[in-house]
C-alpha cells in the first residue's frame, strides 16, 4: 500500500463484495498498525464498481416492498440493507480519498477507516443473511439515490457531511423497518 488514498480509491472500484469487504479489513489492520503509513494527496475517484449482476435504477422505478413479514419482503428488505452498506464502504472511502488534506488531523482519518471497517462488518452481517434465503447480493435491483448525494457534495467535505451521513444515512436509520 503506498499511501491511504490510493488504496481508498483502489477499495471504491472493487466490484465483487467479498474481495471489497477483505480489502478494507486489510487496510484497517495495515492503518491501525503502522504510525508510518502516509495519508497521500487527495484523489477524485470515479462513481463505484457494482457486481455486474446489479441491476441500478431510478428510485421510482424500484419495486414496492411490502410490510409484512413474509419470506419476501424479508429477502428484500435485507438486499436492499446490504446494499446500503455496500454504499456505505464506498461513502468512507471516498470520503478518505477526496478531502484528504494536511489541515485534518490524523484522528480524523482514524474515525473513517473504523467507519469503512465497521461498514464492511455490516455488509458481512447482512449479505451472509440474504444468502440463507439462497439470494445473493446483486440478484435484486437497487436505487442509486444515496450515491447522487455523494456527486452533489463532491466538492466540499462540510457539505458531504451534512448531507450523507448526518441527514440521509441517520433518515434512512428512522424510516427503516
Ligand atoms: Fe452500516
Amino acid at each position: 500500500m503506498n499511501s491511504l488514498t490510493n488504496e481508498a480509491q483502489h477499495i471504491i472500484y472493487i466490484a465483487e463484495p467479498v474481495a471489497k469487504v477483505e480489502a478494507i479489513k486489510k487496510l484497517a489492520i495495515l492503518w491501525k498498525s503502522d504510525a508510518s503509513l502516509k495519508i497521500g494527496k487527495a484523489t477524485k475517484p470515479e462513481d463505484p464498481s457494482y457486481p455486474p449482476k446489479l441491476k441500478l435504477c431510478p428510485p421510482r422505478e424500484m419495486p414496492k416492498r411490502g410490510r409484512d413479514y413474509s419470506t419476501e419482503n424479508r429477502i428484500a428488505l435485507l438486499h436492499a440493507l446490504s446494499y446500503i452498506e455496500f454504499n456505505a464502504m464506498n461513502l468512507a472511502c471516498d470520503l478518505v480519498a477526496r478531502f484528504a488534506d494536511p489541515i485534518l488531523p490524523r484522528a480524523f482519518y482514524d474515525d473513517w477507516v473504523l467507519v469503512a471497517e465497521q461498514e464492511a462488518e455490516h455488509f458481512d452481517l447482512l449479505s451472509t443473511r440474504l444468502n440463507t434465503f439462497g439470494i445473493n447480493y446483486g440478484d435484486l435491483p437497487a436505487h442509486d439515490g444515496l450515491w447522487d448525494a455523494a456527486r452533489s457534495t463532491s466538492h466540499d467535505l462540510l457539505a458531504r457531511l451534512a448531507v450523507v451521513p448526518l441527514v440521509l444515512e441517520a433518515r434512512g436509520l428512522d424510516i427503516s423497518p
